[in-house]
């Protein structure tokens, strides 16, 4: 008996099912994500990135740092993330629709990055830690980025810019500068803010919610305002 039409049946079945949950079910849920909206603070979310962490988001790929980090905060069922401080709330895919491409990763040689804008708030702590992570960090396995910087003749005064290079001495009459690219870098760390409860995760905490019935989210639980 000829089963060729049977296999043929079966591996078009298998492919279109596989087409069908992995691309056109998650295109129809996530590909259509807008901004959202609070209703009691009028605040939208997400914005795009400014311009030049826009170019930062470019140096993050440029450079592998998803190698290392992720940028994806699990909910307190599935993980410790939230205990460790790295978020107040689980990531979810709302966050990432002006990130293309989005940099989720999947390695966690250093920790989550989801929200290290919120951690690290100084620009300067950032410029000398990707100078030498051990600067700030002693014992980091971070590789340095030394050539994101570079070395200046000081002038009249040392400049503002100039960054705190730990033990090393640039040596008499110089200072060591960052890059434009070090810069637009810092910038997209210092955007990384993943805080805003939206409909998808509200606020767990009702103290501070909506009056019932302004949000569509359950029972009136969208604030901004970060609580813990
Ligand atoms: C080989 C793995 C590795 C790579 C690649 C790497 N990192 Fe790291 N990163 C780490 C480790 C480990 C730490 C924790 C120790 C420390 O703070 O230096 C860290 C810490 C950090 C922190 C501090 C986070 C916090 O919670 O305080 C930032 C910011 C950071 N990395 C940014 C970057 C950026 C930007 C890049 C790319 C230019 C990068 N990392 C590449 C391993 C890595």
């Amino acid at each position: 008996m000829n089963h060729g039409p049977f296999l043929f049946l079966g591996l078009f079945a298998t492919f279109a099912w596989s087409w069908f949950a992995l691309v056109l079910k998650p295109q129809n849920e996530l590909g259509t994500l807008e901004p959202e909206k609070n209703p009691v603070t009028g605040e939208v979310y997400p914005l795009n990135r400014a311009g030049a962490a826009q170019q930062g988001r470019d140096v993050y790929r440029a450079n592998g740092c998803a190698a290392c980090h992720t940028q994806q905060v699990r909910s307190r069922e599935s993980g410790s993330d939230m205990a460790r401080g790295w978020g107040v709330r689980p990531t979810v895919a709302r966050d990432f629709i002006f990130d293309n491409p989005a940099m989720p990763g999947v390695f966690r040689i250093g920790p989550d990055l989801a929200n290290v804008g919120n951690r690290q708030r100084d620009p300067k702590w950032h410029f000398s830690h990707l100078y030498n992570p051990r600067i700030k960090s002693p014992g980091s396995s971070m590789p340095p980025y030394r050539y994101l910087f570079e070395k200046h003749k000081t002038g009249v005064a040392p400049s503002a810019d100039a960054i705190d290079t730990g033990t090393y001495s640039p040596g008499a009459g110089y200072e060591i500068l960052p890059t434009d690219e070090a810069r637009s870098l810092v910038d997209y760390m210092m955007s990384l803010k993943a805080d805003t409860y939206i409909f998808e995760v509200p606020n767990p905490h009702p103290s501070t919610n909506a009056p019932t019935g302004t949000t569509n989210a359950v029972a009136g639980a969208v604030t901004n305002a970060p609580t813990q």
